[in-house]
């Protein structure tokens, strides 16, 4: 049942002084251009290739066009008798410019048609320069961060002739032991969706036909995230309220900005496999939502409708795919081999083929492919890893770091600090700061915290004493192993390894100061890298905990692509700077935040557990009996997280005014303006994040105790106020009710919290009166 859509026979009727107002009026975000899309417009120029096109086609050259070949599969060496006999659209994983020329070359020469290919790839944070991971983006808190970092990605990637990228992924994951967690915005479908839309923006630029464009793909419709116990993989079982509520809005924000893609998801939703989910894939987003792009499957995703038990083999993967709105199968085979014969026994309709490759072949027209589909050598020899892109890289890298805590403002570190102790498993890796997804870059670009420490104290008197201390135990095999090798451990045995613990803590009592970069290993966060718990890996604890006893000032520098149990820490470590996976600069921006030359100013985008045992943990719970005392949630430990959703300190200090809005009763489909006062009251220049909460006081069901429906960050110096004013449209307080089985903005009083976490206290209400 989608936002749009009510199922009649569920309706009820509500009594009281309930007023429902119905939707006459498209969503916030919902822009002109939504409105545009779904009404029947004039046929393109576009179109009209397309058509044209389409009438020389076979139904093998059809079937071709919806079929993706990877090139690490079986069918990778095949390639270029493929292209030839018109069996590909699209390839995956080839990256060498001078290889995706040629077989361009193959594809527009040598095949009949001419047609030319689609490369994509997984450009997820970066191509070959690598951004900080999207969960750190979304800790910007700053949309026009995300979409610089993925334009900058969009220019190197389409620099080689990749045109096409698997992402943004936009599954709202609240739960930490999920691997994926770091590849999307985190747990909030506010945050999340601007995120979405900034990503496209970035990917998409102003126009696809723009060579420095590639198109975006977002993923994984639906609910990936929500996959039980946090297993990579597994079924999905999500309310329809939190369906439409929260797990759905990212994709139709990223569809509402244009994004020209979508993947169906791995799991059952519900007990449907997405990929053969014709609700998701037809109703939801081509009916309701308008949505004329292409879809493409996940890895492997069609034959696995058998896997699921629900197709009853390859033949019926096939064709229920396809019927349910695949266009492009992603690696496997199945569309080649079954879907001629399944149209020649009618069991795919020959209109269903014709509408998939229409949409293959439009991404294609859009991109401009038709008419530049070469690849021109000397773009990507500017544009790999350029003084721009390293430059930008480690800008952002800054703006997505979080201090956790700086007790008596140890951070920023002193400059005229005789030594400081460099210590942890991760102080000269290259993938591993990179984090996963990297697959385009060369791990010898990146600078290492070492290499980047040592370069910013090379003119000071200051000595770096660094080592080890203990090695990170990495989880074996990898899906990445190919592309970049686990490094194997150095230190065999327990002396050697008990040696090497002690020489870190004998570092740690000589130095001034101590940092401690510890985390997770690059691929020990991504793809079926769940954990079932939340500790730092391996011996990092216990050499944190020795480096702490010995009294001397510790910063713990995390690296890690979700929240990690640092509980003990929280209490103890006096300074905690969480890095994420800063990308191919971090060792720049490490250096830049340690010494002040940047200041932190992101914000969490996923509330922080204490234990692994709190999880899931978000929020925007519902009130429920006894809400306010954590105390009531469980008899050995607290209910309340470690750090709170929108969490996060500076090296400066914020004060805020009072909470004024421009009305205090708005009619439904209106807005206000929130407006609040802040000031910079420390000694720094700074960013802080204002944010919006609200709360639906009463109505046809219960509403979550906040939700995040605003935010800005800013930069203020020292001493400087600010007037900050957040819109808030009547929109976005509408929701869609389990009670009523539709989507509607209910009359009634709101709270409103403005702050800088999610624990604000500002306060204000608002009454929301039915439409005029
Ligand atoms: C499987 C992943 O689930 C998906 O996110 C990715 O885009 C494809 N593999 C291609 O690498």
């Amino acid at each position: 049942m989608s936002r749009f859509s009510l199922s009649a026979g569920s309706r009820r009727l509500l009594t009281g002084a309930l007023v429902l107002l119905s939707l006459a009026l498209p969503r916030v975000g919902s822009s002109q251009d939504e409105v545009a899309r779904q009404r029947p417009t004039a046929r393109s120029e576009g179109d009209r290739f397309v058509d044209t096109l389409l009438a020389k086609m076979t139904l093998e050259e059809k079937i071709g066009q919806m079929s993706q070949i990877a090139l690490n599969s079986p069918e990778g060496p095949k390639r270029d008798e493929r292209i030839l006999k018109g069996e590909v659209g699209s390839f995956l994983f080839v990256r060498d410019p001078k290889e995706i020329d040629r077989l361009q070359h193959l594809a527009v020469e040598k095949s009949r048609l001419h047609i030319p290919l689609l490369f994509g790839f997984d450009v997820v944070h970066g191509y070959r320069t690598v951004y900080p991971v999207p969960l750190a983006l979304a800790a910007s808190w700053d949309p026009a961060t995300a979409e610089r970092a993925q334009r900058m990605a969009a220019r190197e990637a389409s620099s080689v002739g990749i045109r096409w990228t698997f992402a943004p992924m936009v599954d709202i994951a609240r739960d930490p032991r999920w691997g994926r967690i770091m590849e999307g915005a985190g747990e909030d479908p506010f945050l999340g969706s601007r995120m979405a839309e900034a990503q496209v923006r970035g990917f998409q630029g102003s126009t696809l036909s723009d060579p420095g464009s590639i198109l975006a793909c977002v993923k994984h419709f639906a609910g990936y995230g929500a996959a039980a116990g946090g297993r990579d993989y597994d079924s999905s079982d999500i309310s329809d309220e939190q369906l439409q509520n929260v797990y759905l809005p990212p994709f139709h924000a990223a569809i509402n900005a244009g994004a020209g893609s979508i993947m169906s998801a791995y799991m059952d939703l519900n007990g449907v496999p997405a990929t053969g989910n014709r609700w998701l894939l037809h109703d939801v987003l081509r009916k309701d939502w308008g949505f004329q792009g292409l879809v493409v499957s996940d890895w492997d995703s069609v034959p696995s409708l058998t896997t699921h038990g629900f197709a009853s083999g390859p033949e019926d993967a096939a064709v229920r795919a396809v019927n349910a709105g695949v266009d492009m199968e992603m690696t496997s085979t199945t569309f080649r081999t079954y879907l001629a014969d399944a149209v020649k026994k009618k069991l795919v309709a020959q209109s269903t083929i014709d509408d998939a490759v229409r949409s293959i072949l439009l991404a294609k027209y859009k991109l401009g492919l038709f008419k530049n589909p070469y690849v021109p050598l000397e773009r990507s020899q500017k544009e790999l890893v350029s003084d721009e892109q390293r430059s930008t890289a480690r800008a952002i890298a800054t703006r997505t770091a979080v201090l956790l805590r700086n007790q008596n403002s140890l951070l920023p570190l002193k400059k005229d600090l005789h030594s400081i102790a460099l210590i942890g498993p991760l102080i000269d890796s290259q993938p591993d700061i990179m984090g996963s997804w990297s697959l385009g870059a060369h791990p010898q670009d990146t600078v290492t915290v070492e290499e980047g420490l040592k370069r910013y104290l090379a003119s000071s008197g200051t000595k770096l004493l660094a080592t080890k201390g203990v090695e990170i135990e990495r989880q074996q095999p990898s899906i990445f192993d190919d592309q970049f090798p686990s490094p194997k451990p150095t230190l065999t045995t327990d002396e050697a390894k008990q040696a090497e613990f002690n020489h870190a803590i004998d570092l740690v009592k000589q130095a001034d100061v101590s940092m401690l970069i510890l985390g997770e290993a690059q691929t020990m966060s991504g793809e079926r890298a769940s954990r079932s718990s939340l500790t730092l890996p391996g011996r990092q604890e216990q050499l944190l905990e020795a480096a702490v006893a010995t009294g001397k000032p510790i910063v713990l520098v995390l690296v890690n692509g979700r929240p990690l149990n640092i509980t003990w820490a929280s209490e103890h470590v006096p300074a905690i700077l969480d890095v994420w996976y800063p990308g191919t600069e971090a060792g720049d921006a490490i250096a830049e935040l340690l010494f002040g030359e940047a200041v932190p100013g992101g914000k969490l985008p996923v509330t922080w557990p204490r234990s692994v045992g709190q999880v899931p943990i978000y929020y925007g719970r519902n009130l429920t009996q006894i809400p306010n005392d954590p105390d009531t949630r469980y008899w050995d430990g607290s209910g309340a997280p470690l750090y709170p959703f929108g969490y996060g300190m500076s090296y400066t200090t914020f004060s805020l005014g009072v909470v004024e809005t421009s009305a205090k009763s708005v009619p439904s489909g209106g807005s206000v303006d929130v407006f609040i006062d802040v000031q910079n009251t420390g000694t720094v220049t700074g960013d802080e994040v204002v944010q919006l909460y609200t709360h639906q006081r009463s109505g046809s069901a219960s509403r979550p105790v906040r939700e995040l429906k605003g935010f800005r960050r800013i930069t203020l110096k020292p001493g400087e106020r600010q007037t900050v004013t957040l819109k808030l449209d009547t929109r976005e307080l509408g929701f869609w009710s389990s009670q009523t089985r539709r989507w509607a903005i209910e009359a009634g009083v709101f709270d409103l919290w403005v702050g800088t976490d999610s624990n604000a206290t500002q306060h204000a209400t608002l009454e929301v009166t039915p439409q005029r």
